[in-house]
């Protein structure tokens, strides 16, 4: 089996100043290591029978991936005063729903797609058969450490609520719901409020969740805090399948580490299809601008969570 890529590190910001952006970078990957360690330690051994969709599953979530996910809750949850032992658990769950959500997405019913994270697909790898199961397992787990991974700092309450977060965000109503929105677009010329729609849903529910996921954690959020979080992610969840569609287009297959353009080849809509290269650029700025603007409350508490924003919009992979 050929060697994953490593975890990409996060790049300069333009616009982020330079003092702050080496030590912003430097936090980033510090909580990409520590959810990789995390994630190792969650995911069952391949040693264990079935030692192959052990493997699989462990294939299909480590060594690769910005983390973005868990870069959400673990700086959310900083922007909170929140322990970051007590974050692990959301952001390893958040993670290994997006995990499995690749997998599948990847799959020949749905995308079709040979290359994911600089390295063949899980089922290109192993078989279809195991690549459904891997999804089916890292869904589970995810649910799995979200009830029951110890800490003192959790509330059964919290708990609950974060699971609650998660399926929404995962079913019909969030990325699953999407995902059909989007195989049901191939080939059809959608309208931008349709566009819109699916992209909120396959993409943007994960992100949301995972900045409510940190959230959920912290026992005295107001509900302009809730709502201005929310607002937030929102705003970065559209952007960031915003700028996924955008370098489809102007990425290249080696930087990116999945096959680019493949959502012309399988006529997707997307927002440069719909709107234009230059249209989609700006309106991802403007999502950005606006995401921002939502966090004036926290003032300085927000630092991290605006550089990510940047991040998610201003991101060559
Ligand atoms: C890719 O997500 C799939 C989408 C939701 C657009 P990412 O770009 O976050 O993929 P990884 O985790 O970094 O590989
Ligand atoms: C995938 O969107 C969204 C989910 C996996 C839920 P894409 O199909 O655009 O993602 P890539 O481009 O294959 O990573
Ligand atoms: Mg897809
Ligand atoms: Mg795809
Ligand atoms: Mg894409």
């Amino acid at each position: 089996m050929p060697r994953k890529t490593s975890i990409p590190t996060i790049p300069k910001q333009a616009e982020v100043l330079p003092v702050s952006a080496d030590l912003m970078e430097a936090r980033m990957r510090g909580y990409q290591a520590r959810i990789e360690e995390v994630l190792a330690g969650a995911l069952p051994s391949a040693d264990l029978v079935p030692q192959r969709l052990h493997a699989a599953q462990r294939y299909s979530v480590l060594g690769g991936g910005k983390r973005l996910r868990p870069l959400l809750v673990y700086s959310t949850g900083e922007a909170l005063g929140l322990p970051v032992a007590t974050l692990d658990i959301p952001a390893a769950a958040v993670e290994l729903i997006h995990a499995y959500s690749l997998v599948h997405d990847d799959l020949p019913a749905m995308d079709n797609d040979d290359l994911r994270r600089g390295q063949p697909t899980t089922h290109r790898a192993y078989d279809e058969a195991t690549a459904i199961l891997v999804g089916d397992a890292l869904q589970v787990l995810a649910f799995s450490i979200l009830a029951q991974e110890r800490t003192d700092d959790l509330s059964v309450a919290a708990r609950l609520k974060m699971i609650q977060i998660l399926a929404n965000a995962s079913g019909t109503a969030g990325m699953a719901g999407g995902q059909a929105l989007d195989l049901a677009a191939v080939g059809r010329r959608l309208n931008l409020q349709e566009l819109e729609a699916m992209h909120r849903l396959k993409t943007g529910a994960l992100i949301r969740a995972s900045v409510l996921l940190a959230a959920a954690c912290a026992p005295d959020l107001s509900v302009a805090e809730w709502g201005a979080l929310d607002g937030y992610a929102q705003d970065i969840g559209l952007a960031f399948q915003i700028q996924d569609d955008i370098l489809d287009i102007e990425g290249s297959t080696q930087d990116l580490g999945k096959t680019t353009g493949a959502d012309a080849a399988r006529a997707k809509p997307t927002y440069p299809s719909i709107l234009g290269l230059e249209s989609a650029k700006s309106r991802a700025q403007d999502l950005k601008r606006r995401a921002c603007d939502r966090l004036s409350l926290f003032g300085g508490r927000a630092e991290v969570l605006i550089w990510l924003a940047s991040y998610v919009v201003d991101r060559r992979v």
